[in-house]
């Protein structure tokens, strides 16, 4: 069993620091506005005070934070994680950043000999409560080795990839097809509404389909009910497809429908849309199609 700090208790990182306490792990979290800590304290988790006393002692530190911005707030910037670790503790990232954010900081954590994997996990807040997420990882392969057990607490399945920001590159690769089947589902359902069909027969059919799929039946209540409470937030996918663009131009891949639905979401944002879940891009559509 090992002692793990945890960082950053947002819809997923909450469900994974419990599962990672019910486990048997010993579990100390740290969230930068405290309430958030409160229903795990509740289930008896230690709640640190401070960066340092999450990170102190541990043998293993996660962060499950919103974004590039967020993780080098928390790592890099003064009294962050870096200012405090110790070897031989392991730093493990699992929010969705940049491959190059992923390299810059595990780059930084080798000079002071600490090692770094990028782990970002593919699956929403369901997969993170049962403990089925698929962990995607990046980095030195015996760290990988080590940590075995602790993904295996997290997910139904881990896969290591390669060096640092292997993992963050194979997570914006699964995100790709995640934005565009949530685009493609929604661009049909909005010809469907034109042509007057019954969406819930329609959605019926198509799981029915040789397209049917577990993400469309997760999605099925809020495109009927126009109702989009938050599993993955708008603004993540957003931050998700402004990450795949970039890394698509340095890399010469050629992505024109992922711009193009990238427009949508960008749109969408600027609707205030941003802090519902993914799917809300249905109404995003909706009231461009100019909705009847
Ligand atoms: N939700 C999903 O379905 C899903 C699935 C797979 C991967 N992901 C990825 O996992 C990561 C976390 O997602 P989530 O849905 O858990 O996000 P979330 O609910 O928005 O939580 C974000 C976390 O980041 C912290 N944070 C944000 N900005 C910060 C800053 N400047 N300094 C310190 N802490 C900061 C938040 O702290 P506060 O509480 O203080 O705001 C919170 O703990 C994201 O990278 C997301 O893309 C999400």
């Amino acid at each position: 069993m090992k002692k793990i700090g945890f960082i950053g208790l947002g819809k997923m990182g909450s469900p994974m620091a419990r599962n990672l306490y019910q486990a048997g792990h010993e579990v100390m979290v740290y969230n930068r506005t405290p309430e958030r800590a409160l229903s795990l304290q509740e289930q008896g988790i230690q709640v640190a005070q401070s960066i340092e006393e999450v990170v102190k002692g541990k043998d293993v530190v996660i962060t499950m934070l919103s974004n590039d911005e967020a993780l080098k707030e928390i790592l890099i910037a003064d009294d962050g994680v870096l200012d405090f670790i110790e070897e031989p503790t392991l730093l493990v990232d699992m929010s969705t950043v940049s491959p190059e954010t992923s390299i810059m900081i595990a780059e930084m954590a080798k000079e002071m000999g600490i090692t770094m994997l990028d782990a970002p996990v593919s699956g929403s807040v369901n997969a993170a409560e049962g403990g089925n997420l698929l962990v995607l990882v990046g980095g030195e392969s015996q760290a990988y080795e080590n940590l075995k057990d602790i993904f295996s607490v997290l997910g139904k399945e881990s896969y290591y990839f390669g060096l640092n920001g292997a993992g963050s590159r194979a997570k914006l690769v699964i995100n790709l097809m995640l934005g565009m089947t949530m685009q493609g589902i929604c661009e049909s359902l909005i010809l469907a509404e034109k042509f007057g069909l019954d969406r819930p027969q329609i959605i019926d059919m198509m799981q029915q389909s040789a397209l049917a799929s577990p993400f469309l039946g997760f999605k099925r209540h809020s495109l009927i009910t126009e109702n989009f409470p938050a599993a993955f937030a708008l603004k993540h996918m957003h931050k998700d497809f402004g990450l795949i663009l970039e890394e698509a131009r340095k890399n010469g891949a050629v992505l024109p429908a992922t711009s193009a639905a990238y427009q949508t979401h960008k749109s969408a944002i600027n609707h205030d849309m941003g802090n519902q879940d993914m799917a809300v891009i249905f109404a995003e559509l909706l009231q461009q199609s100019g909705k009847s």
